[in-house]
């Protein structure tokens, strides 16, 4: 079938994000060979690496016509279309180093690029620690620079390399900042533009902190605030805050970041039972602070994927509700862990500190780093406006720009 051939060889089309990873180099496959009955096939590249693949998976996953939208890149089949016994009748390496392989049953032929395998190769024991982190996190303590994350407003707004340079950062680093925001009402919301949405709550579309004579929320005082995560109150909470400063003249009212995965993976290298209490036992948090409004919530403070990475820490001691799903013989331990993990939010040592001027702006992981500040006096005003976003719109919008780049690095 030639023509299905044909359509597997145009598989570089760029708006397909599963067949352009070009940033990864390309890898032709040498050899292959089947298993006697052909449910899996061992793969061999030209440098060395080794794989094994099951007959089931490969044609689950084709990439041809019959089985993906050349549109759209969306499964057109479903799992139940193929035979759980499906095994290989052919396999053959084409001379461009792609797999060619035919199914039993309806003798259904596919190609595969050699890239593609080995960017989707399953078959490695991977063992990790609980606790682990993505290889594109940075983890940093208080010796981290905070301005090394700043770009200014107008590069990021008109160039998209640094536009990616600065969401990688927010990716790998977990926060980045910027200056020359426009001072205006509500600058903060048209930032979430360049990336994705933002996520309207009952604080607004955008919230303003500022001292308030009777606050509905003690953000919104002089008082200084402990390193805290955003909403843990909500399901899902918001994975991503921005801060946009338009007046501060007190003094104090330092913004202080802490990286929330890395005072954990250090809490469990001291004390793995603290770690595992703090991420097996949900927590609860609760706000109840306007009116009508009841947000209640229940999740570990360390959350974990069931394959042990680190998926989000919620630290918010203001709403942190009574603790009731942890059994009475556990209690007294679990709050030494927390109190230890308190104990680490506060230590100067992992915290970074900054003073945002009129004009510039933060962003931060609301999944991974704690907030706080610093007191202030109740002289000077002190004035920030405030957004939430979602992080996948901006890991995606990141990816996009990525793969415009490497089409046409001039960009
Ligand atoms: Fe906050």
């Amino acid at each position: 079938n030639s023509s299905l051939l044909n359509t597997n060889l145009r598989l570089g089309s760029p708006s397909l994000k599963i067949f352009s990873k070009s940033q990864k180099t390309f890898m032709k496959l040498k050899r292959a060979e089947k298993t006697e009955d052909g449910t899996s096939i061992t793969l061999h590249w030209e440098d060395g690496f080794q794989s094994r693949f099951h007959a089931q998976w490969l044609r689950y996953n084709s990439l041809d016509p019959k089985t993906r939208s050349q549109h759209n890149g969306q499964r057109l089949i479903s799992l139940l279309d193929i035979p759980q016994d499906i095994f290989l009748e052919e396999e053959e390496i084409q001379p461009d180093g792609s797999l060619r392989l035919v199914f039993s049953h309806d003798g259904h032929e596919t190609l595969f690029p050699g890239k593609w395998l080995r960017e989707h190769v399953y078959d490695q024991s991977k063992i990790r620690e609980k606790g682990w982190c993505d290889e594109a996190i940075t983890l940093w303590d208080g010796q981290f620079e905070a301005s090394s994350t700043l770009m200014p407003y107008s590069k990021i707004s008109s160039e998209p390399q640094s536009q990616a340079a600065w969401l990688r950062m927010v990716r790998d680093y977990g926060f980045a900042l910027t200056e020359g925001v426009p001072l205006h009402n509500g600058a903060v919301t048209e930032l979430v533009k360049l990336f994705g949405f933002v996520r309207e709550t009952e604080y607004g579309r955008w919230f303003e902190v500022r001292s308030e004579a009777n606050p509905i929320n003690l953000a919104y005082t002089n008082q200084g605030l402990q390193g805290h995560t955003d909403n843990p109150y909500r399901d899902p909470v918001p994975t991503l805050q921005l801060l946009a400063c338009l007046e501060n003249e007190a003094e104090g009212g330092e913004s202080i970041l802490i990286d929330g995965f890395k005072i954990v993976q250090i809490l469990k290298e001291e004390d793995p039972e603290a770690f595992r209490l703090l991420s097996e036992y949900c927590a609860r948090f609760e706000f109840t602070g306007k009116k009508g409004v009841f947000l209640k919530s229940k999740r570990p403070v360390i959350e974990l994927k069931p394959d042990g990475e680190l998926a989000c820490v919620r630290f918010n001691n203001r709403s942190t509700a009574p603790l009731t799903d942890v059994p009475y013989e556990k209690v007294q331990e679990y709050l030494c862990a927390y109190r230890r993990l308190m104990e680490m939010v506060e230590n100067p040592e992992f915290q970074v500190r900054f003073r945002l001027n009129p004009g510039a702006l933060l962003i931060l992981d609301n999944t991974r780093v704690l907030h706080a500040r610093s007191s202030f006096s109740s002289a000077g005003s002190r004035w920030l406006q405030g957004c939430y976003a979602d992080r996948d719109g901006l890991l995606s919008t990141l990816e996009a720009l990525e793969q415009k780049i490497a089409l046409d690095p001039s960009k």
